[in-house]
């Protein structure tokens, strides 16, 4: 194990500007700033393994993860375990008032299986739900009771461990309970989360009481924080969580606190609550099989994305040269405007087998070689609750999970009693045609808000295979920054060779289509930005994207990086 504490860097407290409806340039901007994280030494955020490998942005979930693997249990268990301890020790970025995506391979089957427990808005919910006087209201979809999506985590834990996993449910959350129960040190990214937001922490009396101070202050990185409610919920859920949870007490206290406080969520819409196991998407990248989440996911996006790139020769043009940058931004701008077109695939949106077609792909790639972006559509998007992790075990079963509770501490609400804090992830559906969310993504009519319908993510957990065996793994959290960020990474790894710490370390950039402005992480080197802007790109300057981590997987050789923007542990056997 190689986590050092002083390369558990600064929060990760990027935040968009929310932009006017009527705004012809948008400004994105980001808070806070970590310095140059890229300067530190590999190694330290790196880990490798022989047997077995779990990557987090916790530290303590890490660890969580490879002691369930060290007890026997394959890469699903510690998958779980890994989940339920980093929304104890993360809970700014998920939680089990969540939900997320799963992404399976089964060695022994040779097959990848995907798990959708993203949350569902409820029965009562309607596409006007957040438009006041004619006008949206962000704040309605951002914070308080009409924000929360019902929760899928819970169900979709259960559901992985009971189709692949060994263990039962007790044993792979003794981990988090204790974490919950007798507390665990804030990191440096926890405590400047809960910094950032104390002032609307200390207006939830939950909230308040754990994770701030009796005078109000927020906790330095190493204190101590206890999340003893939490525990209790845990514990209660005994081994059969979804009954709980979903039917029984959990689910009462959450639709009582619903009523009491006017939300909509009812003991109905959490006992109708399901996962959906959903057939994985895959394309080929130069000799690789590349699979990931469908929609509601935004894996397709990166896929196409990744075929537009394909056999442009790109280690050829150097990782950060600006002939490759500047076919990175038009390559995302065609990807993004296609992602407006995604949606709960129940209800309508993408035809993504389309959309990976050659004939598509070549279409793109055209667009992308020529600049000839149609102006792109107003489709909806958002940003800082999400979390993602890796595991592989020793079997050759690997996980790649994204989970969420939409920004920073979800809906800054809580069930006190539960210790539950409840996720905002309403507001990635889009609120009104053409109206930006948190993440700048703007409402379009696929992603509209509709009664049990999944809002559109931009999660993408990513596993690749070549000649049949997994060969890396990805994914990463920030919003729509998680699209660029695991597509960099990723061909970081499989175009320029890169070691998983040196992939995820690397200077990074953004671009959405709208607006039209190429964010670039500060640690891009000026003479760099400059070209760019010779190239008549308009740039904006921020001090770091999104969190991506990433593993590579030789047998008897895996190595694994967690990203030094957000910190976290990379742990192997
Ligand atoms: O599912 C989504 O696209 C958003 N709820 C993700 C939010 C996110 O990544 C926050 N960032 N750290």
């Amino acid at each position: 194990m190689a986590v050092s504490k002083a390369l558990m860097f600064a929060p990760h407290s990027a935040k968009f500007l929310r932009a006017t409806l009527l705004s012809v340039a948008i400004a994105i901007s980001f808070s806070i700033a970590p310095p140059s994280f890229a300067a530190d030494a590999a190694p330290d955020r790196s880990a490798v393994g022989t047997h077995g490998m779990v990557v987090s942005e916790s530290e303590q979930a890490a660890a969580a993860g490879l002691e369930i693997l060290k007890h026997g249990g394959n890469a699903v268990d510690a998958a779980v375990a890994t989940a339920l301890a980093v929304g104890v020790t993360n809970p700014a970025s998920c939680g089990i008032g969540g939900g997320g995506f799963m992404l399976i391979y089964i060695a022994s089957d040779r097959a990848f299986y995907a798990l959708d427990y993203r949350e569902t808005a409820p029965l009562k919910a309607h596409p006007d739900m957040f438009m006041q006087n004619g006008k949206p209201n962000p704040e309605l979809s951002q914070n308080g009771v009409l924000a929360v999506a019902v929760p899928g985590e819970i169900a979709g834990i259960d559901a992985a461990l009971r189709r692949f996993g060994t263990m039962k449910f007790q044993q792979v959350a003794t981990p988090a309970i204790k974490l919950a129960d007798v507390g665990f040190a804030a990191s440096p990214h926890l405590a400047g989360e809960i910094a950032q937001m104390a002032p609307k922490l200390k207006d939830d009396s939950g909230l308040r009481e754990v994770f701030l101070k009796p005078d109000g202050s927020a906790p330095k990185p190493g204190d101590t924080i206890v999340e003893k409610n939490l525990a209790a919920t845990l514990k209660g859920l005994g081994d059969d969580p979804v009954a709980s949870f979903y039917h029984g007490s959990v689910a009462a206290s959450i639709a009582a606190f619903m009523s009491a406080h006017g939300g909509l969520i009812g003991t109905i819409d959490l006992a109708n609550y399901r996962p959906v196991w959903r057939n994985p998407i895959r394309r080929h990248f130069e000799g690789y099989d590349v699979y990931t989440m469908p929609p509601p996911s935004s894996g397709g996006v990166v896929l196409e994305m990744l075929g537009v790139l394909e056999s442009g020769h790109l280690a050829g043009l150097g990782v950060d040269s600006p002939p490759y940058l500047a076919r990175l931004i038009e390559v995302m701008r065609q990807g993004f405007i296609d992602r407006a077109k995604y949606a709960d695939p129940s209800f309508a949106g993408a035809d993504v087998a389309r959309m990976l077609s050659d004939s598509h792909i070549l279409e793109l790639r055209e667009r992308a070689l020529h600049k000839k972006s149609p102006p792109a559509p107003g489709a909806p998007a958002h940003d800082h609750g999400t979390s993602n992790l890796l595991v592989a075990d020793k079997d050759g079963n690997v996980v790649a999970l994204t989970t969420t509770i939409n920004t920073v501490f979800g809906a800054k609400l809580s069930v006190p009693a539960l210790g539950l804090l409840l996720n905002d992830e309403m507001d990635d559906f889009g609120i009104a045609p053409g109206v930006p969310n948190a993440y700048h993504l703007e409402g379009e009519l696929a992603n509209q808000i509709r009664p049990g319908k999944r809002p559109l993510s931009s999660m993408a957990p990513m596993i690749v295979m070549k000649k049949g065996r997994p060969y890396m793994a990805t994914g990463g959290s920030g919003g729509p920054t998680i699209i660029s960020g695991v597509l960099q990474v990723a061909l970081n790894i499989l175009d320029f060779h890169l070691d998983p710490a040196s992939a995820v370390a690397e200077p990074r950039i953004h671009d959405q289509a709208v607006p039209i402005v190429v964010i670039f992480e500060e640690a891009v080197a000026p003479a760099t930005r400059t070209a760019l802007e010779a190239m008549g790109y308009k740039l904006k300057v921020v001090p770091m994207l999104g969190a991506v981590n990433a593993i590579t997987l030789a047998p008897g050789n895996l190595r694994g990086a967690f990203d030094p923007r957000k910190g976290g542990g990379a742990v192997g056997y």
